[in-house]
């Protein structure tokens, strides 16, 4: 049966943290995009957050908490450079798997013996946990496969009639989700890059990089299952470009017999934004700024299907620093369709 969705604001949180508590599920800001959260020690208020996504029930969720105080009851140990990255990175967009304790049941964690858990950096989502004085377990609030949500506005569309309550924020700060870092093993292994870089993280400890975070599409057993499905992806075909010759490359395929007749656009750098006669473009940010790319993707994927169209070409970034999420992105949401120019 089809909920009424109501959007308040930061004034009104109480009714949020009053919903969390018994039992229901609410959409709520991070520093990242919007989650999807509810009470991670409650089988059944999980189970409404999977039915709300249409999530596969192999995926687990992300544990979010407000005070290092908590991870104690939650983890079965946790290696001590573990606790450097948390004291170092949190709160931030920062993922940290370690083993689980008893007390997060199996549908959190999709039957792994694991736990992913952060504390995000956005006021309201910390409120949230603290005045409901809960781990909250929290997916991007969208319908599975969609690119995350990072306004409200994006978990209305995607969730409205679906969920009780939508905590409305503004716009999120990173635009990509967190990093993933796997701590059970040595070295440390990202799953899924993001806010926190390779580069910072090898500051403190020596980092792996899964190879799923270079794959196209799917995989079929990665270690972070959420690694096997297509994600980020608009209706719209994405290609994503990359090599020395993009503009020329996207315009060549744009007019060939393969494209023929489709409503076709571009996200390009605002350096190319006239290279594109012909074609709609839509502005990624600066070429040597993919912090504004990632702010900007998701929102940029949802305006592709807004906008009618059929097909679009994503210029490619450089794989350093938070480029390495943004690409780590594209690639999902291109499946196999990357061209090399
Ligand atoms: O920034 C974020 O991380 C956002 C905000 C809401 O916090 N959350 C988010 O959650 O992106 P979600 O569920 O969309 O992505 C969680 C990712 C998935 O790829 C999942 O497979 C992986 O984390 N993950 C969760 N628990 C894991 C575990 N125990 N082992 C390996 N991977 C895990
Ligand atoms: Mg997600």
């Amino acid at each position: 049966m089809a909920v009424k969705t109501r959007v308040i604001q930061a004034d009104r949180l109480d009714e949020a943290v009053a919903l969390i508590k018994q039992g229901e599920c609410v959409a709520f800001p991070t520093e990242t995009v919007y989650g999807l959260g509810a009470n991670a020690l409650d089988e059944e208020a999980v189970s409404k957050i999977f039915a709300a996504k249409g999530r596969p029930a192999d995926n687990p969720l992300i544990v979010h908490i407000c005070s290092m105080d908590q991870i104690d009851d939650l983890t079965a140990g946790c290696h001590p450079l573990a606790k450097d990255l948390m004291r170092r990175f949190w709160p931030g967009p920062l993922s940290l798997v370690l083993p689980k304790s008893h007390q997060i049941p199996g549908i959190v964690s999709a039957g792994l013996d694991t736990v992913a858990i952060r504390m995000p950096d956005h006021p309201l989502a910390l409120e949230l946990i603290r005045r409901s004085e809960l781990p909250i377990a929290a997916p991007s609030a969208n319908i599975s496969g969609s690119p995350s949500p990072t306004r409200a506005e994006h978990v209305l569309v995607d969730l409205d009639g679906r969920i009780p309550m939508i905590v409305d924020g503004g716009p999120t700060g990173w635009g990509v989700e967190s990093t993933v870092l796997d701590c059970t093993c040595l070295p440390f292994r990202v799953l899924r890059p993001g806010g926190v870089t390779v580069e910072q993280l090898r500051q403190f400890a020596e980092i792996d990089i899964d190879p799923a975070v270079f794959h196209n599409g799917v995989t079929e057993k990665p270690r972070s299952p959420g690694l096997k499905y297509r994600h980020y992806a608009p209706k719209a075909e994405v290609v994503l470009v990359v090599g020395d010759r993009i503009p020329e490359t996207i315009n060549q395929l744009a007019r060939s017999p393969e494209y023929a007749g489709r409503k076709i656009g571009v996200l390009a750098v605002s350096e190319h934004l006239d290279a594109y006669p012909g074609l709609t473009v839509l502005d990624l940010g600066p070429r040597h700024d993919p912090k504004t790319a990632a702010a900007r993707l998701y929102s940029l994927l949802r305006a592709v299907d807004q906008l009618g169209l059929d097909v679009v070409f994503v210029e490619g970034f450089v794989e350093k620093e938070i480029g390495l999420a943004v690409m780590n992105r594209l690639r999902k949401a291109a499946g196999s369709r990357v061209i090399q120019s």
